[in-house]
């Protein structure tokens, strides 16, 4: 599934959010558990508080104990009921049992536990005053026992003394956790935020940190090994792309290795054809002056395997120059519009001659039409030849034959050239238009030829504008086919053809 980094960190974000709540509030019903026995345990208590007199001494002998001390205090030494240290004192004592402590002087609060300053607690407590007796007020939310003890001063003053205990334990517990349930909180936040941008950020990190090695290994030139992307987002989609990239940069790299290679191949197969018939000129020359060849005979003989050898390499020469500003593109080509049949009929009657001393027949199967080509005539003739010539060197029958067909294919012409000779293997035949390839891997000069001759063609034929293939089966036969561009007259008289920049 696409998950977009945006998609991704605004998730994030709201789990931030929505986490931590969901945490806390498990977090704050597990406390609930784990106190609600307290809970229990404290509305127990009272519980036997309000119903069971039994059980009221031990359960508040506590603030009783402290109410008769304040009784007492005020029977015998009420001067201290006025006595701030005295008060405190006996405040903090109150505190720990959950109670406050209330002393009133006439119309004045001589003193007032902090949690007890509400004045609704006041009010409530000044209504009623009958001694000794333990009351219960509900103020709000929250109840509360109290004693209350009046009495008189020495000068007439009256007084009175209350202490109050809260029975609403749930604020007190409140109380007790709210640190505890502040600490949750923060530690909760701080997991889950942890957590999320944690994993967030090592989606984002991990692809990141693949994709720089994979740039450390392409700098030090190392484009074997690929680029899997990690996630299905923008950062996965750059991966793909690294990876198109560094595909398409060992692609390229192995092309300029590859020239490279055609290149080095190339000088050596030039010097080589070149040494071949260096070398036997040079011999033929040794046996002319070592007196080998002793007879005007076999001079005349020697003299004339050296010229030959000599046009061989003469020859290959003008195959090299040709091939190499055929390859350059540097040939100009003279286009025109060629009458393809009569071009045809005209250059194998040309060969005819030649060929019957081959004893090799050769037949045109005129079955189109008058068809104009854009050709070159010159170069068409080189390429004919070349076909033809392999057509000849590589008959291995007596009764040899070559056809030639041409076909009219609507926008183009397709002319093969078919023999009944050696056949070319199928491992080869995808060879063959390649420069300097030959079937015969010895180079032997018995069949002459450098393995230019197709490449030739090839360049010619694609400058044409054309396409050129072979199809053969071996000692059965080869057909080389080629296809020109037809010159199609519109009905304005305008012609379609070639870039005319020629
Ligand atoms: N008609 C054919 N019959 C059999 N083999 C062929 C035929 N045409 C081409 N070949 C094979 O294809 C190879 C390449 O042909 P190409 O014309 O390029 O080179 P070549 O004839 O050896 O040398 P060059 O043409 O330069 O004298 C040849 O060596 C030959 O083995
Ligand atoms: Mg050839």
């Amino acid at each position: 599934m696409y998950l977009s980094i945006r998609v991704r960190l605004l998730i994030s974000y709201i789990a931030m959010l929505i986490v931590p709540v969901f945490l806390f509030l498990f977090a704050l019903f597990i406390i609930g558990l784990a106190f609600i026995g307290d809970i229990e345990n404290i509305t127990e208590d009272y519980q036997v508080d309000f119903k069971g007199p039994q059980s009221i001494k031990n359960l508040m002998n506590a603030d009783e104990a402290y109410f008769t001390e304040l009784t007492y205090v005020a029977k015998y030494a009420p001067q201290k009921l006025e006595d701030p240290e005295f008060l405190r004192e006996m405040d903090r004592k109150l505190s720990r049992i959950r109670s406050g402590l209330i002393i009133r002087k006439e119309d004045r609060l001589v003193y007032t536990s902090p949690s007890l300053k509400d004045p609704s607690i006041i009010r409530a407590l000044l209504a009623g005053k009958n001694n000794h007796d333990r009351e219960q007020i509900k103020i709000g939310q929250r109840r509360y026992s109290y004693k209350q003890y009046h009495f008189l001063t020495e000068n007439h003053k009256e007084m009175s003394i209350y202490i109050l205990r809260d029975l609403s334990p749930f604020a007190h517990i409140a109380r007790r956790f709210f640190p505890v349930i502040i600490v949750v909180l923060l530690l909760v936040l701080a997991f889950t935020n942890g957590l999320l941008t944690y994993l967030v950020s090592r989606s984002i990190l991990k692809p990141l940190n693949t994709l720089k090695r994979a740039t450390e290994r392409i700098k030090e030139g190392n484009l074997d090994f690929q680029i899997t992307p990690t996630s299905n987002d923008e950062l996965g989609e750059l991966s793909l792309a690294f990876e198109k990239m560094r595909q398409k940069l060992k692609e390229s790299i192995d092309l300029q290795l590859q020239y490279e290679e055609n290149r080095k191949e190339l000088l050596s197969n030039i010097s080589h054809d070149l040494k071949t018939p260096i070398t036997a000129i040079k011999g033929y020359v040794e046996g002319i002056r070592d007196g080998v060849a002793d007879t005007d005979e076999k001079r005349e003989k020697y003299l004339s395997i050296i010229a030959r050898k000599a046009e061989d390499m003469d020859r290959l020469i003008d195959e090299l120059f040709l091939f190499s500003k055929l390859d350059l593109k540097k040939l100009p080509f003279t286009f025109e519009h060629v009458e393809i049949m009569e071009y045809l009929s005209d250059s194998i009657e040309e060969l005819k001659f030649d060929l019957e001393k081959h004893g090799i027949e050769i037949r045109l199967t005129k079955n189109i039409g008058p068809a104009c080509v854009i050709a070159d005539r010159e170069k068409l003739k080189r390429v004919i030849m070349n076909v033809i010539g392999n057509s000849v060197k590589y008959m291995n029958k007596t009764n040899g034959r070559i056809s030639v067909n041409v076909a009219d294919l609507d926008d183009k012409v397709r002319i093969q050239i078919e023999d009944n000779g050696s056949g070319i293997d199928p491992e080869a035949l995808p060879y063959i238009f390649d420069r300097f390839y030959r079937t015969d891997k010895s180079r032997s000069t018995l069949t002459g030829g450098s393995g230019l001759g197709l490449a030739i063609a090839k360049q010619i034929i694609e400058e044409h504008g054309g396409e050129i293939w072979a199809e053969s089966e071996p000692n059965k036969g080869t057909v080389i086919s080629f296809t020109l561009k037809k010159v199609i007259e519109s009905k304005k008289g305008v012609t379609n053809e070639k870039d005319s920049d020629y």
